[in-house]
């Protein structure tokens, strides 16, 4: 059985290869004691203390962005998308982290509070799974984090629109049968938006060292999370269930990308979009692949 502390990822392994039924409870047991080791003491209102340690230190990163930032622009972009043409690329990349954040932890809410509500799933599956919703509250914390090295606050919480807000309504009232694929779909859209991001800041800051840094880090310990919500969203899906997640991810990708104009203008088209075929874990960072739990 796969050991906590021990790599569990093989090249082998694959976002779409089932998991036997029967190791599921083992493999759940296997993951809870990484999530023990990766974020230290899990409390659910006090919050994880090794997060909070990692938050602690990297507001220390003081690193200045050197370049124009206009703090009132970024935030008129904020509030409106077409405000963004008058941002430069490293303000629109920083506008992409902030917004990647609030309509993820919009979604986070939603889903919650539904399926709070509800029993389907064993007992661990449900721990586990609160656990997870947590973690995606730190993922917030970490991409708005970056703002310190721009000298920028955002004003106000960015409220995802209309279409986003259906999409995500849709997914929490999804029947339990529906709900793993389309949730397993969307980790694996948003492993493939953070590679992709990963990719992109490292263009965009190229001449910025301590500033290209600070924002590949955000991206690596999101990336590491979400491999592990990758798998264990596989534990809940069988082979069949595997096979229309793999035919809805570019759906799903299209969908987060169209309500998230943001990504757009920072470059990830049509182009980009399609690498998503044939995307798969042997892509990721090695040291993502180091960190992370997958089976
Ligand atoms: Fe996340
Ligand atoms: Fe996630």
């Amino acid at each position: 059985m796969a050991d906590a502390l021990v790599p569990t990822t093989s090249l082998r392994s694959s976002f779409y290869s089932p998991i036997p039924e029967s190791a599921r409870e083992d493999l759940l047991l296997a993951y809870r004691r990484f999530l023990e080791s990766r974020n230290g003491d899990m409390d659910l209102t006090r919050g994880f203390s090794r997060r909070e340690e990692w938050l602690r230190e990297a507001a220390g990163w003081r690193s200045e962005f050197k370049g124009r930032v206009d703090g009132e622009a970024f935030n008129r972009a904020y509030a409106r998308f077409d405000e963004v043409k008058n941002l430069s690329m490293p303000e629109v990349a920083l506008l992409t982290f902030v917004k990647a954040n609030a309509g993820e932890a919009y979604g986070v809410e939603v889903v919650n509070r539904v399926r709070q509500k509800r029993q389907d799933g064993t007992k661990l599956f449900h721990q586990v799974e609160r656990l997870l919703s947590f973690e995606e509250t730190y993922h917030t914390r970490i991409l708005i984090g970056a703002t310190q090295h721009f000298g920028v606050k955002v004003e106000g919480a960015w409220r995802p629109n209309l279409q986003l807000r259906l999409l995500i309504g849709s997914l929490a009232y999804a029947p339990g049968l529906f709900f793993h694929p389309i949730l397993l779909a969307s980790e694996i859209s948003g492993v493939f938006i953070f590679q992709w991001m990963l990719h992109r800041v490292g263009q965009i800051f190229r001449d910025q060292p301590a500033v290209r840094e600070s924002m590949e880090r955000r991206l690596i310990e999101i990336l590491v999370d979400e491999v592990g919500h990758v798998a264990f969203n596989r534990m809940a899906v069988g082979p069949t269930g595997l096979s229309v997640v793999r035919r809805m991810t570019p759906g799903i990708l299209q969908g987060v990308v169209s309500t998230t104009p943001e990504y757009k203008a920072v470059g990830l088209n049509e182009h980009e979009m399609s690498k998503l075929n044939g995307f798969d874990l042997h892509h990721l960072p090695e040291e993502v692949l180091r960190r992370a739990y997958f089976v």
